[in-house]
């Protein structure tokens, strides 16, 4: 099919005029293919192995897009308080189905280093195999992931100019004697009651009001616009190599717990099968501490069904300045997490894909047993 419409439209570029092509729409093509072509040549030197300044991450964005067209697309979602563009990806093949949304952000915490740069490893994962590998062109035949490589933009380029440590926003308060709002507790759940403060001095201030912050703005109104559709939100973090659940302002647990827990227990078997990396499981009230005001916790509330931070590697060797040296494995290891959840949604949400699965696998045992029985 494809390569029949790949001869067909050469021929629309060789006939002027031909096949309903005209000169000025041939052209236009050749250009479409000429950026694609050019953008996945210059994206071949980019490195997923190393941490990246936001101008590299804005050309990253703007380039993968160009490269695959057909399945991403780069989409605006506000503004940053020192007015830069936040911007994410949407990742979507082409179809009539109706489909459900995954959602994930990295970087709310400006020194996680590692968390943008595993968004950026999630979306080329699936960019370089969704053609070929069967798990997930079918997740993507009925999810569309949308990911926001880098949330707190200001803050993340104040850890690369000023200070490596720097956490919140750069908001300015108290008249400009004291920067940064948590967008990590100014959500609007039980806002600033717990595990935050109201002190802008502190590493945790909930910010003047539940999503006072133009950056948490920006993730609330969007996310709530689709949240009917969205079944899963992935907020990643470093450091401390936990799945947390909802809830943080709570030891309440979430009406489908056992399944958060469960689905997360299967994700941190799957990520230590790779290399041997331990991670515990539990929701943030029991495992980590108290918060208020965080976006996972929210997003449950909304009615979104499975919510989860992830805080990757280390488990406080070097924190938050994991050498790049753990750049890959991080990816590598967290990626079979995120697939094993995916693996779970979608199968609870489209039973019939998952049963094939299942058939096929039993019908490979099938075909085993009576060998293994020779044995
Ligand atoms: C060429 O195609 C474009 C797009 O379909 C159309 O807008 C334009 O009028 C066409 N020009 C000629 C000369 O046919
Ligand atoms: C902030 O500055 C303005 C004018 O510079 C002043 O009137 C006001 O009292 C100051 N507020 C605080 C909280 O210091
Ligand atoms: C926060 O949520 C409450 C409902 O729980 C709503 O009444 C209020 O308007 C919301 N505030 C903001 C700033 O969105
Ligand atoms: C926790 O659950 C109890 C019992 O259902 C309820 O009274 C309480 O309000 C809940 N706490 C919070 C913070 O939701
Ligand atoms: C991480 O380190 C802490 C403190 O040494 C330890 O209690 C915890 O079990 C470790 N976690 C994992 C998953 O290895
Ligand atoms: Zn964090």
């Amino acid at each position: 099919m494809k390569s029949l419409l790949g001869t067909l439209y050469l021929w629309g570029l060789l006939i002027p005029g031909g096949l309903g092509y005209n000169r000025s729409l041939a052209q236009h093509r050749q250009e479409v293919v000429d950026k694609t072509v050019s953008a996945r040549r210059s994206l071949e030197t980019y490195s997923y192995n190393k941490y990246h300044t936001m101008e590299e991450i804005y050309w990253w964005m703007s380039q993968i897009s160009e490269a695959y067209p057909e399945v991403v697309t780069q989409h605006f979602l506000g503004m940053t308080y020192e007015a830069r563009s936040m911007y994410y990806l949407k990742i979507s093949q082409p179809s009539n189905n109706p489909k459900k949304i995954i959602w994930m952000d990295c970087g709310i915490h400006a020194r996680e280093w590692i968390a943008p740069a595993f968004c950026q490893w999630f979306v080329k994962e699936i960019l370089q195999n969704y053609k070929d590998n069967s798990r997930i062109s079918g997740f993507l035949r009925n999810l569309d992931f949308y990911v926001l490589p880098v949330l707190n933009i200001d803050g993340y380029i104040y850890t690369w100019t000023t200070d490596r440590l720097w956490r919140k926003s750069r908001s300015s308060h108290n008249n400009g004697t004291c920067f940064g709002s948590d967008l990590n507790r100014n959500f609007n759940v039980s806002w600033c009651s717990i595990g935050a403060s109201r002190n802008c001095q502190d590493l945790t201030f909930c910010g003047t009001g539940p999503v006072s912050e133009p950056e948490t703005k920006a993730v609330s109104s969007f996310v709530e616009s689709k949240k009917d559709n969205i079944l899963c939100f992935l907020t990643m973090h470093s450091y401390g190599q936990l799945i947390l659940t909802p809830y943080g302002y709570t030891q309440n647990k979430s009406s489908n717990h056992e399944e958060l827990i469960q689905v997360g227990q299967k994700a941190a078997n799957a990520l230590k099968a790779k290399y041997g990396t331990n991670y515990r499981v539990g929701s943030s009230a029991d495992i980590l501490y108290s918060t208020s005001g965080s976006s996972r916790d929210w997003a449950r509330d909304i009615g979104i069904p499975f919510s989860f931070t992830f805080e990757l590697r280390d488990n406080g060797t070097f924190g938050f300045i994991l050498p790049e040296t753990q750049v890959q494995p991080t990816c590598e290891e967290t990626m079979e997490a995120v697939l094993s959840i995916l693996d779970d949604v979608h199968a609870k949400y489209w039973p019939s894909s998952s049963t094939r699965k299942v058939s096929s696998v039993a019908l490979v045992l099938s075909l085993l047993l009576p060998f293994t029985c020779l044995l």
